[in-house]
């Protein structure tokens, strides 16, 4: 399959891997490039600039397919050396940024100047038209569902995606609540050009995080995520957990005073402890309503090109053959 997204970063596939915080390591991003897809190294998940590079490194050594580097600009207790980040992406050969959170307007120069293309992550139409305007080649739309950072806004991808094929010029994947053929045929009706995952590719054989991280995910239902810092304008969706509750229970005790520092102990330093130790019920981590979708725990390989299988089948003979006159059953559930 071609599209616009194929074309941009000299991939087969029009999917994406999305940066994830103690997720985005090399063995991911490297297994998602070897099945065709785009895999994103999650820059901030390493620890200085140094580091970075290393994992960059490490990626090359195990796949020689484009791949990627997210640099996600939230609020967080101390600011990183986004410019040295910046450096050893540039240093790395890397030639693919994705960037999230706040505009990545100010390092736009330094990412052009490198020749890296920029996929900017943006959760309204007005985000994504700004991102066209300073200049990055793409943006991956994310809808109200997705795991993370859902903006404030709360527009599902069924609006969310329509509007911006309207306005936007440059490609755009369509990203939050994808997982199977179903959601890369629906993206490309809605006008995407492809589909960014996350949720779904933490729960591969090849994700380096905890089994019981990916146990969660199978066992999960779409009723299982909660929205988290709302009052704090840093919305978060993640899977309901202990953790997650006492975070709920300080939220309602704390009204619209809540600070971050109240907080804290649920928000802070979580990843560690869930992704690699295990500790399911630690703290707030994301996970996105697709979470009600995922059944098994597939090989990358295997999941990319079910999902492709798939939605080839869905275009060339359901779809179609509505137009024919047959009305199609609807596909059956796929589990590896
Ligand atoms: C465990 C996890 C960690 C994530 N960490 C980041 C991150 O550090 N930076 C970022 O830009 N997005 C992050 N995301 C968001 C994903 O890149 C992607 O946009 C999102 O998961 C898409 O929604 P989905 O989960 O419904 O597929 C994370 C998502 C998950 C599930």
């Amino acid at each position: 399959m071609k599209t616009a997204i194929t074309e941009l970063f000299g991939i087969q596939h029009p999917i994406i891997q999305g940066g994830m915080h103690y997720v985005g390591f090399a063995e991911l991003a490297a297994a998602v490039s070897n099945a065709g897809g785009l895999g994103i190294i999650t820059g901030l998940t390493q620890k200085t600039p140094e580091l970075l590079a290393k994992e960059i490194a490490r990626c090359r050594d195990m796949t020689d397919k484009p791949f990627g580097v997210n640099l996600t600009f939230l609020p967080s207790f101390t600011a990183p050396p986004y410019p040295e980040y910046i450096a050893a992406i540039r240093e790395g050969g890397v030639k693919i940024v994705e960037t999230a959170g706040r505009s990545p307007e100010q390092y736009m120069p330094a990412l052009k100047a490198a020749g890296i293309k920029v996929i900017h992550k943006c959760t309204s139409v007005r985000h994504s038209l700004k991102a066209e305007k300073i200049g990055c080649d793409a943006v991956s739309v994310d809808g109200f569902e997705c795991g993370g950072h859902p903006g404030e806004d709360d527009i599902p991808n069924m609006i969310l995606l329509p509007r911006a094929a309207d306005e936007l010029k440059i490609p755009f994947v369509a990203s939050g609540g994808m997982a199977d053929g179903r959601s890369l045929a629906a993206s490309l009706a809605m006008g995407a050009d492809g589909i960014n995952m996350g949720t779904r590719f933490v729960a591969t054989k090849e994700a380096p995080v905890h089994d019981n991280v990916k146990r969660a995910l199978v066992e999960a239902t779409e009723l299982d995520t909660r929205l988290v810092m709302r009052a704090l304008r840093n919305t978060e969706r993640v899977l309901k957990n202990k953790g997650v509750d006492q975070l709920l229970e300080i939220e309602r005790e704390k009204g619209a005073s809540i600070k971050i520092q109240d907080i804290h102990e649920q928000v802070a330093g979580v990843y560690p402890k869930v992704m690699v130790d295990g500790e399911m019920d630690a703290g707030a981590w994301s996970c996105g309503m697709v979470v009600g979708l995922i059944h098994d725990i597939p090989t990358v390989q295997e999941l990319i090109d079910r999902v492709m299988t798939e939605a080839e089948q869905i275009i060339r003979t359901r779809l179609t053959g509505f137009l024919d006159g047959v009305v199609a059953e609807a596909p059956a559930r796929a589990v590896a």
